[in-house]
Parts: structure tokens; C-alpha cells; sequence
């Protein structure tokens, strides 16, 4: 089975992994910190702060940012729900927005209508790895006192706006998780501009403690720690660090690989009238975290009998981007219409996309959707909207 993603993970980072396990520091420490500033110098950010999840980075992201009970905080519903789980960790109400069509990431068309006097955050996807537009959402939301936070779990080396997603944001949350291009098992980092804000969100992993276990493990007295507010255990171990930084120094040619396999992706579907796929927006590159592609409304196959066909010739494809408002979870938020999105979430598929992905797979999947877009299916023809 052609899987939808595989790590690109090797004796390298075996081998770093064993030696973080020889030198006996496991937890949270040398490696961790050389992780932060290898990646802060990647992104051309003065802070980062390593996370054991992109979730537990937009937790902290939100509480840094002051949300609290009964505040309202802009997201996307067409994220994957830990973009709006997060705004409900620190009490907060997600206001669930809809999204554009074309980068599938939040617009001012979008966010304007959602905005209330209760607003204080938006939490910016960058879909899929496509660069949302956070100058123009900054123009919008800073006079009205509201916080832009990005989400950039899938953006590790994207590019907006001739620098790498990350380097422009207040605060930006990225994730390790397998899924994504950079891994480290799991884990996620936290970026901004601001020392004091980075000094607070490393005690904010750290159970609020005013000293690391690492610097009072270093200190030949004893130190009295001290607990300044409620805190979390949100640390990466050093094991998962000492592989990020392996896969780190490799970020420039895992981008450049996906660029070419997204390329000839979209050359190969070209050919098949009507289907979109994912593609740069004008002000950035994307570094194709996830391929997907929309079906047209004729294509004679529903997209669930699309993923059927698929995995019945080898290949494990998924559905596009979910929608949280639909979910169990969230039926008992509010919302406005989310036409684009319900539409979005029920006509698009992932297909499988990584390093070592090869031509004849890649051929597989795109004669597998031809064939499927000229036999038509007598189980699931009907467009799902
Ligand atoms: C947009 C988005 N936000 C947040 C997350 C959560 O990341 P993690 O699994 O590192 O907590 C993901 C993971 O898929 C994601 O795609």
C-alpha cells in the first residue's frame, strides 16, 4: 500500500537519537535548547520554544496572548480541531469562520463577518502549508485590539513574503508530528519576536517554575525553584530534539523533493477537466505539506467512492481538510454559514505525497482518479456539498 505519508527518517537520525540515549540526558535539556536555536536561526526569528505538541503551542499561544474565559477567538473551521480546541482549553468561544476557495486559508472577507467586541484573537491557518496573508489579517485586526496568532503546523518552510512563515508572526505554533515534513515523533515549536513573552512560555511548560530543571541540574548549589503561576508539562525530551535537529539541517531538500512531486502531480491531473489541486498563492511558496485536490462537481465518482477505488489499487489517500463545526464536538457551537468550507471538506482528497515517493506511484494514483473519472460508479455518483 502506497502510503499518504512516510517519514524521511535515517541512520542519521537513529544515530542521534542513541547518543542523546548514551549521554543519559533524556529529558528536556542541551539538545532541546541547540533545537530552538537551530530552528529560530532557520526561521529568522529571535525566539523559539520547543513544545511537545503544535497543540500545546497554540494552548500557550493563547494563554501568552491573554484569551480567557468567554473570549472570542476567530478560527477557521476547516483546520485540522486542534485549532479550535485550543481556544476552548483557556475558556474560550471559537467564532468559526469560513474560508477562501482557492488557498482554503482564512481572508478579511472571511474574518470581517465573524468580528464582535468580545473578539480577541484570530488563530491564521496556513493550510495544508499554503502561507495565509498575516499582513493584510494584521491590518485588520490591530487597531481593534485583536490578536493574530498562526497556526503553522504544516508551514515549516513555506514562504511569505520572501521570508519563511514564522519570521513576520507574533507568535507561531509548528508541529513535528510524522504527518508533517520535519518530525520528531511528536513535538512542536513556538516562535515569536518577544523575549519576555518567550521567557514566559518556557516557565509555562515547566509547570510555571522559575528556574528549568536543566539550569538547577547545572548549578553546583542547591536552588529553590519557584512556582509563579499556573503552568503545564508541555516539554520536548531531548531524545525527539536530537532527531529535529538531523531533520532540520535536511528541511531545504525534503522542500525541494515535494516542490518537483507537487509539480508533476499537478502537470499529470492536468489533464483530467475540473480538478483543482493545491497550488503557491501570488505572495509566497508553499512546501506542499499535503497535496490535495478538489474534485469538480461532475466528476461522475463521489469522493468517498474516489478513496475506495484508490485503496483497491494500493494507494491510501485521505479526505481533504475536516471541518470541526461538523463534528460531534463542536454541533453545539454557533455559527454562520460555511459554505466554502462544507463544500471544501466534502469534495477534496489528500493523496499521498513524501520523499521517497517514486514516479510509477505517483502514476498509479493519477490513472487510478482518470480511470474513476471516465467509468463513472453506480454506488456514489451524487456530489456531496
Ligand atoms: C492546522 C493544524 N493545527 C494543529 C495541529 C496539531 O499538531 P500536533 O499534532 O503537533 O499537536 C495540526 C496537526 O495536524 C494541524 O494540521
Amino acid at each position: 500500500m502506497i502510503p499518504v505519508m512516510r517519514p524521511w527518517l535515517g541512520a542519521e537520525e537513529a544515530a542521534a537519537a542513541a547518543e542523546a540515549v548514551s549521554s543519559g540526558w533524556v529529558a528536556q535539556g542541551p539538545r532541546v535548547a541547540a533545537f530552538e536555536e537551530a530552528f529560530a536561526a532557520a526561521i529568522g526569528v529571535s525566539h523559539a520554544v520547543a513544545l511537545s505538541s503544535c497543540t500545546a503551542a497554540l494552548h500557550l499561544a493563547l494563554v501568552a496572548a491573554g484569551i480567557d474565559t468567554g473570549d472570542e477567538v476567530v478560527v477557521p473551521s476547516l483546520s485540522f480541531i486542534a485549532t479550535a480546541n485550543a481556544v476552548r482549553y483557556v475558556g474560550g468561544v471559537p467564532v468559526f469562520s469560513d474560508v477562501d476557495g482557492v488557498t482554503q486559508n482564512l481572508t478579511l472577507a472571511t474574518v470581517e463577518p465573524c468580528l464582535t467586541p468580545r473578539t480577541r484573537a484570530v488563530i491564521l491557518v496556513d493550510q495544508a502549508g499554503v502561507p495565509a496573508d498575516l499582513d493584510a489579517m494584521r491590518k485588520l485586526c490591530a487597531p481593534r485590539g485583536i490578536a493574530v496568532i498562526e497556526d503553522a503546523a504544516c508551514a515549516v518552510g513555506s514562504v511569505y513574503r520572501g521570508q519563511p512563515v514564522g519570521a513576520h508572526a507574533d507568535l507561531a505554533a509548528f508541529s513535528f508530528h510524522p504527518r508533517k515534513l520535519l518530525t520528531t515523533g511528536e513535538g512542536g515549536m513556538l516562535v515569536t519576536p518577544d523575549a519576555d513573552v518567550a521567557a514566559r512560555l518556557r516557565r509555562l511548560r515547566e509547570h510555571g517554575m522559575d528556574v528549568s530543571a536543566a539550569a538547577r541540574h547545572a548549578s553546583s548549589q542547591p536552588v529553590i525553584e519557584r512556582y509563579l503561576e499556573l503552568g503545564f508539562n508541555y516539554r520536548m525530551t531531548d531524545v525527539q530534539a536530537a532527531i529535529g535537529l538531523v531533520q532540520l539541517g535536511k528541511l531545504d531538500q525534503l522542500i525541494a523533493r515535494r516542490r518537483v512531486l507537487a509539480q508533476r502531480y499537478q502537470q499529470l491531473l492536468a489533464g483530467l477537466p475540473g480538478i483543482r489541486t493545491i497550488t503557491d498563492p501570488e505572495y509566497g511558496t508553499t512546501n506542499y505539506q499535503s497535496f490535495w485536490v478538489l474534485l469538480p462537481d461532475d466528476f461522475p465518482v463521489s469522493r468517498d467512492e474516489l478513496m475506495r477505488r484508490l485503496a483497491e489499487a494500493g494507494v491510501s489517500a485521505r479526505r481533504g481538510i475536516m471541518a470541526a463545526h461538523l463534528e460531534p464536538a463542536y454541533l453545539n457551537v454557533a455559527h454562520g454559514p460555511l459554505p466554502v468550507t462544507e463544500y471544501l471538506t466534502a469534495r477534496s482528497l489528500i493523496l499521498p505525497l513524501f520523499h521517497d515517493l517514486t514516479e510509477a506511484e505517483q502514476d498509479l494514483v493519477v490513472s487510478t482518479i482518470a480511470a474513476a473519472s471516465r467509468t463513472g460508479d453506480s454506488a456514489g455518483a451524487s456530489p456531496q456539498r
